[in-house]
């Protein structure tokens, strides 16, 4: 076989090994096999040195060129070999996408929550603001401004935690009524205030130690108890339905003059008389009245020029009847199978 034959025959030989590799290393092996020191080339180069002047320009350049072609051909079968193991993997690792996905579990609004949201959104459209303030409050914010001086009898209505003698948990969220009022200096009000309040109460049924209100103030000149009953028979309707009625009762809160607790109509008998209305045809829901002229002029408003009303409703009452809750305890328990009853479904 003369040089030029030996080298022809290479790209034949390198087609013939390179059939059936599926792997970088034994591909590896073959190009050291046929480019490596031991292989064809090398051999064909040594031989040189035994050639005429016009063979070795001629076998040189047929070297070359074929050693480029073998060294293509080698990058070719690397990268379909590197491809294909690409291939494989991602076949392996094929993501189902149309397998359904693990729900996370999440919460919901609290009933309580989404009442107190609902009262601010139903007041809001009334044109009311919502006012907090604080649940560690004083004495004087609580009760003295409140028209209940220490001593008081009324005060015995409320069963407060003290913290120290000035120091309480507010028993009332009436005590943001005097934090406005002092800030407004004599301005018309109008607020609504929903909050955790705190009374000494042993727990029950239909009694909790901690419990929410939403207090209302509205300030103003000519305010009367018939705006009061408007505000309130508005309420009524928006948060239970169309059909409501309510009924004041004559009552008694140092804070307000007159004074009254407000009813509505039972929603499960329609007032005809059931167990939850125990046979009245009425619930109880809030207390109210016209704000009491001491009240007023011991926060600088002035009585003669303006008047208003104040109440304020039993923010779990209203949860309870909405939602036919019949334990006030649940409220706070936090137990997940009574709370998920109140998840909207998304
Ligand atoms: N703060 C009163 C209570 O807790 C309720 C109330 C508020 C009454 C405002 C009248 C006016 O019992």
């Amino acid at each position: 076989m003369t040089e030029l034959e030996k080298l022809n025959q290479i790209p034949e030989d390198v087609e013939k090994e390179l059939k059936g590799i599926d792997d970088l290393n034994q591909l590896q092996q073959k190009k050291a096999l046929f480019l490596g020191k031991k292989g064809p080339f090398a051999e064909i180069m040594n031989n040189m040195k035994n050639l005429g002047a016009d063979a070795k320009k001629e076998i040189g350049m047929a070297t070359n060129k074929i050693k480029q072609a073998i060294e293509a051909k080698f990058e070719e079968k690397r990268k379909a070999i590197e491809d294909a193991i690409i291939q494989k993997k991602l076949e392996q690792e094929k993501i189902d996408v149309t397998l359904p996905g693990v729900a996370l579990p999440v919460g919901g609004i609290h009933p309580l929550m989404q009442t107190v949201m609902d009262l601010e959104d139903l007041y809001i459209s009334m044109g009311y603001s919502v006012a907090e303030g604080p649940e560690i409050e004083t004495d004087e914010f609580c009760f003295e401004k409140l028209n209940l001086p220490k001593g008081h009898p009324a005060r015995d209505m409320q069963d407060t935690f003290y913290i120290n003698p000035e120091l309480l948990l507010r028993s009332q969220t009436s005590p943001v009524q005097v934090r406005t009022m002092l800030e407004k200096k004599g301005e018309p009000i109008k607020i609504i205030c929903p909050g955790k309040v705190y009374r000494r109460d042993a727990d029950d049924a239909t009694h909790s130690h901690q419990f929410m209100q939403c207090e209302g103030l509205v300030l103003g000149p000519n305010i009367t108890l018939a705006d009061l009953k408007g505000a309130l028979l508005e309420m009524a309707r928006k948060m239970f339905d169309k059909d409501r009625k309510i009924r004041l009762r004559p009552s008694f809160f140092p804070f307000t003059e007159p004074s009254v607790e407000v009813d509505v109509s039972c929603g499960i008998c329609g007032g005809k008389g059931c167990s939850t209305c125990k046979n009245s045809g009425w619930i109880e829901i809030l207390g109210a009245g016209m704000v009491n002229d001491n009240v007023l002029r011991m926060s600088g408003y002035d009585p003669k020029k303006i008047q208003g009303f104040a109440f304020g409703i039993g923010v779990e009452r209203i949860a309870m009847l909405k939602y036919k809750i019949d334990d006030i305890r649940n409220f706070y328990i936090n137990d997940v199978r009574f709370l998920n009853q109140f998840k909207e479904e998304k």
